[in-house]
């Protein structure tokens, strides 16, 4: 049987930075608050009027591409992990699949929506469609555009400051070679928590689900009258309660986060007959620093088994493990032969590790 192998990976960041200080010019909060609670200094956004996901989508996977020495056209099968998608629809897999200059290849496309664990998963699923014969170069990118979709006034403080905007890749390929391959994955969800962590808007439950979990005392409209078949159902009261934008439990998030990371990475290198003790570098999420802080002090690992990077970049959802992963590998963190765990946490909740032997 094949085993699935990273021999490309890229990443690309919008060239717009922007610092906890330029935030306090548009709402109240202030550079200690954010550090301190978050750990990040700042983050990127993309120029709106040339930047998509898609578009750094598109420039990571050919740093990927080049990475890996392979021919665009040879990709086979792509599977785009986000959560903040150029349209509703059709998926961002085809769009990539096109601004590539690909689509004459007919290959598919998948979308990936677990959101910040959607780039583990995506490894998952590539994993198993390689070590099921399907498929033998595959294209993986997690790319997100959050700065487009935030409540930047001091209401919605509590979420904006935590994201921003960038996009990582990898091509993932057949090899025969265990010492250069993926060792084991696991993916997991508890929709229990879906509303924890969501962004409700626009969506397609027709206020129905807002009235049985998601807000207490809310006047759901669902404007039967006027428009039997549909027609807006958020009303005023829905906007003014900013319903239309990410809303965030988060010491519930917090909370989750830390009890299943490590459990998370526990089960996946026992998978691969290993240890905690054979961990070189482990590549967490980056939602916030104080989350993997806690994480590696509850796991014993010291300074340099953990890469982090969420100071520069904020939260880009399922684009932090391939960009991190990319930036320990560039600066020499990760050597070859060393076993890498990735592992994320995110919104539905939904969490994935998988083990690698760089
Ligand atoms: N600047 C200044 N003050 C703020 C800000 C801000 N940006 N945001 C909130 N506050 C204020 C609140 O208004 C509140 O003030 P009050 O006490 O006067 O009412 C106070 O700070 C505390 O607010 P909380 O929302 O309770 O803040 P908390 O202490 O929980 O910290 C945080 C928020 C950092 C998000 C924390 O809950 C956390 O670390 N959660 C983990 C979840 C997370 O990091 N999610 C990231 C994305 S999720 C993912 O990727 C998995």
């Amino acid at each position: 049987m094949p085993l699935s192998t990273i021999t490309g990976i890229g990443h690309y960041v919008p060239k717009n930075i922007v610092t906890n200080k330029d935030l306090m010019e548009v709402m109240e909060t202030s550079d200690e608050w954010i550090r301190e609670r978050s750990g990040i200094e700042e983050r990127r956004y993309i120029d709106r009027t040339k930047e998509t996901t898609t578009s750094l989508a598109v420039e990571a996977s050919l740093n990927a591409i080049k990475d890996a020495g392979i021919d665009k056209n040879d990709i086979d099968f792509i599977i785009f992990a986000t959560l903040s998608p150029d349209y509703y629809f059709p998926g961002a897999g085809v769009l990539l699949q096109r601004e590539l200059g690909i689509a004459g290849t007919e290959i598919a496309a998948l979308d990936i929506r677990a959101q910040c664990s959607g780039f583990v998963y995506g490894l998952a699923t590539a994993d198993n469609f390689i070590k099921a014969g399907t498929y033998k170069k595959i294209l993986l990118v997690g790319a997100e555009v959050h700065s487009v979709g935030l409540d930047f006034t001091t209401r919605g403080r509590n979420v904006s400051v935590l994201f921003g905007d960038g996009a990582g890749a990898v091509i993932v390929e057949a090899t025969e070679d265990e010492s250069h391959a993926v060792l084991a994955t696991s993916m997991h969800s508890d929709g229990t928590y879906a509303e924890k962590l969501a962004y409700m808007y626009p969506g397609a439950h027709g206020g129905y689900f807002l009235d049985k979990y998601a807000i207490e005392g809310f006047d759901v409209d669902y404007n039967l009258e006027n428009t039997p078949y549909g027609g807006v159902f958020w009303n005023q009261d829905m906007l003014d309660k900013a319903r239309i934008f990410p809303h965030m439990e988060g010491q519930a998030v917090f909370k989750m986060a830390v009890t299943k990371f490590p459990e998370v990475i526990k089960e996946t290198l026992e998978k691969a007959g290993l240890g905690v003790e054979d961990l070189d570098m482990l590549i967490p999420h980056q939602a916030n620093l104080r989350i993997n802080q806690f994480v590696q002090k509850l796991m014993g690992l010291r300074d340099d088994q953990v890469h982090n990077n969420i100071q520069k970049y904020g939260n880009t959802t399922a684009a932090t493990i391939p960009i991190c992963l990319n930036e320990a590998y560039r600066e020499g963190r990760i050597k070859k032969g060393d076993t890498v765990v990735l592992a994320a946490f995110g919104a539905g909740f939904t969490w994935a590790a998988a083990v690698l032997k760089w």
